[in-house]
């Protein structure tokens, strides 16, 4: 049996989680597998009812589970909070540390049927399959952060942006077994030619290349990664990188693929996985069943994969998405003529069914 926590969030989170937890039930009876659901408030739902966005009762939840499922947090309502009070401050940052979560994968995949969704050219992303793995829990964004007064009356804003060896060997070594299991390719992403924590990275992974023979090791600066990304994105495979320029780089990644409603996260490293979708809680759409499941349905494949190494299982998930997407079956971010608009629960519904006959 393996046990889940379940943290449906605010916004579409509410509507896209049960979707995935559908899915998940079909690959259970299917497989003859026992999932236990344990739900959790978090985010502006867990502000609303008990004051803080990550209670201490839902980190013992997933604490005391394999995995969990996130939905998504934040929006308009919660905005004018207290910083630490915000959803995504006071309750994705924490939990993400809390949890140990150091690395984050981000797969950018090409569906069939979906090259039209992308604003970038068909020759350019036609068979587009990428892994960005972003470091999580160090770097710029956990670096020490002070502000002074200056002695012209102004001010002075320091961010730290620090890495060890140890925590550089850990996520690339990560990204190494990753490589190995795909296209054997790593491109190692930093800023070497500025960047002092970037030089120790880029002498680290020139070491731990040499554990990994059968792992193509390239390096390549932030800046023209991210021209490349655009330019000719089939030649990557794996892409490792520090915590601030994989958020940049994975958003950017993440529009070769047409519509952010399609694609997943996993962020793993401690005893517990956090699998959600990459995007926001969508307030915009929020309520009107219109939100894409896929996204959280795809997350919860990187769940069966990554924390319960059932690769059969996330295959047929995988699998049962890109055949409903062929069938032609769409929700409004993704419609076009000539396809089937459906609702989110639709959606969930085919790709379950689609479990059970596939
Ligand atoms: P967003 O990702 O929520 O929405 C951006 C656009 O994409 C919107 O037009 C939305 O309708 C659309 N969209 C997003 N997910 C979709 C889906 N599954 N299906 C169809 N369309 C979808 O980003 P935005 O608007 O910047 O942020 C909204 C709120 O979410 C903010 O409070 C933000 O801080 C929060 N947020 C939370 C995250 C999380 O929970 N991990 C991550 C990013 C933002
Ligand atoms: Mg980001």
């Amino acid at each position: 049996m393996y046990k889940i926590a379940v943290l449906p969030g605010d916004g579409i989170g509410v509507e896209i989680v049960p979707e995935a937890l559908k899915v998940l039930q079909a690959i259970a009876l299917r497989f003859g597998y026992e999932f236990e659901f344990n739900e959790a408030l978090i985010g502006g739902a867990a502000y609303d009812a008990v004051g803080h966005p990550l209670p201490a009762e839902t980190l013992d939840t997933c604490r005391n589970s394999d995995a969990v499922l996130l939905g998504a947090i934040g929006g308009p309502k919660w905005d004018k909070l207290p910083v630490q009070l915000r959803p995504e401050v006071g309750a994705l940052l924490p939990l993400r540390k809390e949890l140990g979560l150091f690395a984050n994968l981000r797969p950018s995949v090409l569906f069939p049927g979906l090259v039209h969704a992308s604003t970038l050219k068909e020759e350019v992303i036609d068979g587009v399959d990428i892994m960005v793995i972003r470091e999580l829990t160090g770097g710029l964004y956990f670096g020490e952060k002070k502000r002074e007064q200056t002695s012209d009356g102004g001010q002075k804003a320091t961010d730290i942006l620090s890495y060890s060896t140890f925590e550089i060997e850990r996520i690339v070594r990560f990204a190494y077994e990753v490589a190995r299991k795909r296209g054997k390719k790593l491109c190692s992403v930093d800023k070497a030619n500025v960047l002092e924590s970037s030089r120790l990275w880029r002498e680290t992974v020139n070491k731990l290349a040499r554990d990994y023979p059968d792992v193509e090791t390239s390096h390549m600066y932030v800046d023209n990664c991210s021209m490349q990304l655009i330019r000719n994105p089939r030649q990557f495979d794996v892409i490792v990188t520090e915590n601030m320029f994989g958020d940049i780089l994975t958003d950017e990644a993440s529009m070769l693929t047409g519509s952010i409603g399609m694609l997943p996260s996993a962020s793993i490293g401690g005893e517990v996985g956090l699998y959600e979708p990459s995007h926001g809680s969508a307030p915009d759409i929020a309520g009107q069943k219109k939100a894409n499941p896929l996204a959280t349905i795809l997350s919860a494949a990187m769940m069966l994969r990554y924390s319960f190494d059932l690769e059969e299982e996330a295959r047929l998930i995988e699998q049962a998405v890109r055949t409903v997407m062929e069938e032609g079956y769409r929700t409004p971010d993704l419609m076009e003529e000539g396809k089937t608009l459906l609702n989110t629960e639709e959606i969930g519904d085919l790709v379950a069914a689609k479990i059970r006959i596939l």
